[in-house]
């Protein structure tokens, strides 16, 4: 008797969390309302299987109560009911199979008149390509894969001259469009899952996956790896911004082509020399840094890594959180350069040598060396820095601002900003420093890295 009550405390519950519960699915963003369709189609038919199941034994346990009086008969075979039990077992497996087949089908058979954007995963980011004016995507090849040009893009095939690559994990769609998908991973296997748009696909290296939607509504959403693919797997998240038509063209054309961006100025170090005056008050005439004024070491810092970081100030995503003071000091000199000043600087930066100078931060090494693991994805494993992975160098930097950044991307004063995605998923990578003790240590090792290494390949002009 307890258990029969057991059970139809637990059947109730188990409804009644159902019904109650805030896990509900998320607002529909796309076209598919017949994936959500087919989502309940199952949940009613295995809910329905559930509670005759459930309510099947407690009824046995009820009407078959021990009874010293009673005999059990024997019933080895009984065709009728294993047909009825057959056929319906039949039926409920075909209801929770056949709309699904259906749909899928749909979903891997792309619309003639869907527009395409390519879709990169690679641990621990997404970058996106758009195909430009020929609405074609140009071949790619690993080969062809650099630090100006990311995605291997190449150079001899005319499509993808005017191929527009998207450097940051936001993919920009056009409303009421529809929309394919075509990715592929880099490293190792990722998964595209957009939960609001009830889409999500495996992305494989060296295959190409795909489908298609079409975005119902303008607005901001998130898509996320659905894939553990290592340490960082967490912190692969992306934003969908869907814009209306006219504001999504606008935002495109103002995009770079990757011609452009191959024969963009890497930059003029002799010029950026006459503009490096204005820094070397706080970073000093070689680039050696000066923590009396809170400047860092910026000596052979990699110019793409300079150049985001001047643009990131002077478009106010760096150094105007309220506690950032340090940051705030560094705003108004960005604010005073172009974008070819950016590139000059960066370029004379790139060839100053002055060091750091001597570890101010000290810790245990070998803890650090462990704790450096997880950076070392991304930052190399001697600190080296990769273009790639939008990871600058660490190694010959000032030990007390790779300390002081990793505090500040910590306590949210560096890389809150929403055009600033890479810090954001320092925001998440950090977080495994649980104290001072821990960033010290890691510091230390950091010191141990050796000036010597430099970024990859760090003089290309590509690639903002
Ligand atoms: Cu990529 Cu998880």
């Amino acid at each position: 008797m307890a258990i029969a009550v057991a059970l139809i405390l637990l059947l109730a519950a188990s409804v009644l969390f159902y019904f109650l519960s805030p896990w509900q699915l998320l607002p529909l963003a796309s076209n598919w309302k017949a994936i959500d369709t087919t989502i309940s189609i199952s949940f009613w038919v295995c809910g329905f299987v559930f509670v005759a199941v459930v309510l099947f034994m407690v009824w046995s346990i009820l009407r078959y109560r021990y009874d010293e009086r009673r005999r059990s008969g024997y019933d080895p075979e009984n065709k009728k009911l294993e047909a009825w039990l057959t056929g319906l077992t039949t039926v409920g497996i075909a209801a929770l199979l056949a709309p699904g087949l259906i749909v899928w089908a749909d979903f891997v058979t792309v619309p003639e008149d869907a527009h395409r954007v390519a879709v990169v995963g690679s641990q621990w980011h997404w970058q996106f390509r758009y195909p430009g004016e020929d609405g074609e995507l140009g071949a790619v090849h690993v080969r062809h894969t650099g630090p100006g040009n990311p995605l291997g893009i190449d150079p001899e095939d005319p499509a993808g001259q005017d191929d527009i690559v998207i450097d940051e994990p936001v993919l920009r769609l056009p409303v009421g469009l529809p929309v394919e998908l075509v990715m592929t991973s880099r490293d190792v296997i990722h998964n595209f899952n957009m939960p609001h748009f009830r889409t999500k696909m495996d992305v494989l290296p060296g295959q190409m996956s795909y489908f298609w939607f079409t975005p119902a509504d303008v607005g901001e959403w998130q898509a996320i790896c659905a894939e553990l693919c290592g340490i960082g797997h967490y912190a692969m998240a992306s934003t969908i911004r869907v814009l209306e038509v006219s504001e999504f063209d606008e935002w495109l054309a103002r995009q770079p082509t990757f011609a452009q961006l191959q024969a963009l100025d890497p930059g003029d170090p002799e010029s950026g020399r006459a503009v490096y005056a204005r820094c070397t008050a706080c970073h000093g005439d070689r680039g050696q840094g000066n923590p009396a004024t809170n400047a860092p070491a910026i000596a052979g810092m990699e110019p793409w890594y300079l150049r985001r970081q001047l643009q990131l100030f002077k478009e106010g995503a760096r150094g105007t959180a309220p506690d950032d003071q340090y940051g705030a000091q560094m705003k108004p000199f960005a604010d005073m350069l172009d974008r070819q000043q950016m590139r000059d600087v960066a370029a004379w930066v790139h060839g100053l040598e002055g060091s750091a100078g001597s570890a101010t931060i000290s810790g245990d090494e070998q803890r650090g060396r462990r704790l450096y693991r997880t950076c070392g994805n991304c930052h190399g494993a001697d600190g080296e820095g990769h273009r790639i992975r939008n990871a600058p160098r660490l190694a010959g930097t000032s030990d007390w601002y790779v300390a002081r950044q990793i505090r500040n991307f910590r306590d949210g004063i560096r890389g809150r900003h929403p055009q600033d995605p890479y810090g954001s998923q320092m925001i998440g990578m950090v977080q495994y420093l649980n104290d001072e003790e821990d960033v010290h240590d890691v510091v230390s090792y950091i010191n141990t890295l050796g000036a010597a290494a430099t970024g990859s390949g760090s003089t290309s002009a590509g690639g903002e």
